[in-house]
């Protein structure tokens, strides 16, 4: 906060942080399942200022939100939240096409190949210019602070740029960037770099995404380097290109007492799911989607349970997955693929009243998922390619009595944080399945000196952190531009 006193911010983002729905004429009040509105929530709320967001409850539009404007939950009301509502053939053009069928994979190696149509690459232009119209009639200064959440508005700095040149735009790129080989493939490769170009800042998770990235602008763009300052100069602009890995907010003191204990958490986790007392518990959170390793994940446990069969009737995994992005072929798909390996695998190793594998289909509020890392012996974190991923660093901070193994994908961005995890590739089933026997055998105190290595590096590097040394680089060079204005 302090390093922003006095100036004007502005939020842009696809997803919104909270969705206010009413059922029979109450207000529902949920926060989605999204890295990105973890991280970006407590530093908003710390901030103040507003956020635009495509506005995502359909159909109650009209009940919920009046004038275009939303309330934030009660205690919620630090800053502003206005809403974006987009047609059906937007939402699916420029968020199900362009967005999440074109970026998503192509920043991600998943294998799964992605796909650009023209239509879409419309659509994600004027949505683009859309939100940038509603950055410019929101702000009250002619230098605000604009915030820019991810790969859905690849455009929309250099259009907030031509309109309001002194903005000091931070962009935050939450996915992987890919090599320059693999983004060649998308048609409007120059058009997204041009367009990124338009921030003061252009942030990643890792410096081998930000490495990729500015070889990418070599490799396509008639653009000044300068590597040992890790700038970019193009049209006129400089963009500084930097790492800043993204976290969570720490737990308060106060917050974490009002937490059950982890033998209550056992306890509650136990009689819902029904699980056989002498059962360890292994945990997944993510959201139904390709690139976590969910089915890699499955097939770890049924290796394990093939190797090690002193586990057979004695372990539960239990895997939360959100629904998302389901109006998509692939995601049905995928989520198909699990149901039936998850079938397959309780057939073969589970009994009726006791299944190896619980597939919990749906979304979970905070609260449930904290106690359920509470619960576990282990958490499986087996992205097949992450930006960075909060759910390792959620389990770590739950965790205060530093017990509970983290098995974390090598491929996600926060294996480079937290070396004490089992780090694993998750493609290796073979790997995997023995990491798993090695959390379930571990000791108490090496789980407890691993636990505690962990919990000081999220403390320490939390969001906080991540904000700060973001909105720090911007004081620096919104101070120079003053002073080479003064000149
Ligand atoms: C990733 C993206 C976020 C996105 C989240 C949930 O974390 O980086 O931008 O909000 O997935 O996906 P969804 O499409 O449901 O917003």
């Amino acid at each position: 906060r302090t390093q922003l006193r006095g100036d004007e911010v502005i939020v842009v983002s696809n997803r919104e942080p909270y969705t206010h729905e009413v059922n029979d004429g109450e207000l529902v009040v949920r926060r989605p399942a999204s890295g990105l509105v973890t991280a970006v929530e407590p530093v908003m709320r710390a901030c103040s200022g507003t956020w635009i967001a495509h506005g995502s409850g359909s159909g109650d539009r009209k009940a919920v939100d009046r004038h275009d404007r939303v309330a934030l939950p009660p205690g919620q009301q630090d800053y502003l939240l206005r809403r974006i509502w987009l047609t059906p053939e937007q939402e699916q053009g420029y968020y199900y096409g362009f967005a999440n069928e074109g970026l998503w994979p192509l920043c991600h190696v998943a294998h799964v190949r992605p796909v650009f149509r023209e239509g879409d690459w419309e659509h994600y232009r004027a949505v683009n210019q859309l939100f940038a119209d509603a950055v410019v009639a929101e702000a009250r200064s002619e230098d605000p602070v604009v915030l820019v959440q991810d790969y859905h508005f690849a455009l929309l700095p250099a259009m907030v740029r031509r309109r309001l040149p002194r903005a000091t735009i931070l962009t935050f790129w939450h996915i992987p960037w890919p090599n320059p080989e693999s983004f060649g493939i998308c048609p409007w490769r120059s058009e997204i770099l041009e367009g990124m170009l338009g921030s003061t800042i252009l942030g990643f998770h890792t410096r081998f995404h930000c490495k990729n990235f500015i070889e990418t602008v070599d490799r396509y763009l008639e653009a000044r380097i300068e590597h040992e300052h890790s700038t970019i100069s193009f049209g006129g602009e400089q963009t500084l290109v930097e790492a800043y890995p993204i976290s969570i907010e720490w737990p308060s003191p106060e917050a974490a007492r009002e937490w059950p204990s982890p033998g209550q958490c056992r306890a509650e986790v136990f009689e819902r799911l029904g699980i056989p007392h002498a059962h360890r518990v292994a945990v997944g959170v993510d959201r139904f989607d390709y690139t976590k390793g969910i089915l890699e994940r499955l097939n770890a446990v049924e290796r394990m349970l093939e190797k090690y069969p002193e586990w057979r009737d004695r372990i539960t995994f239990v895997q939360v997955a959100a629904p998302s992005r389901s109006a998509l072929e692939e995601y049905r798909s995928f989520r198909e693929r699990i149901e039936r390996a998850t079938e397959r695998i309780n057939a073969r190793f589970g009994r009726p009243e006791a299944p190896v594998i619980r597939l919990l289909a749906q979304h979970h509020e905070h609260e449930e998922v904290n106690k359920l890392y509470r619960a576990a012996d282990v958490c499986l974190v087996t992205s097949l390619h992450d930006g960075m991923n909060l759910v390792c660093k959620e389990f770590v901070a739950a965790r205060d009595d530093e017990r509970g193994v983290l098995i974390l994908s090598r491929f996600a961005g926060a294996a480079r944080e937290m070396p004490e995890a089992l780090i694993v590739n998750p493609y290796h089933v073979e790997e995997t399945a023995d990491a798993l026997q090695q959390a379930l055998t571990m000791p108490p105190a090496e789980q407890r000196e691993r636990m505690a290595s962990l919990r000081s590096t999220v403390h320490e590097f939390n969001v906080y952190r991540w904000a700060g040394r973001m909105l720090t680089d911007a004081a620096r060079l919104r101070l120079r531009q003053r002073v080479s204005e003064r000149v």
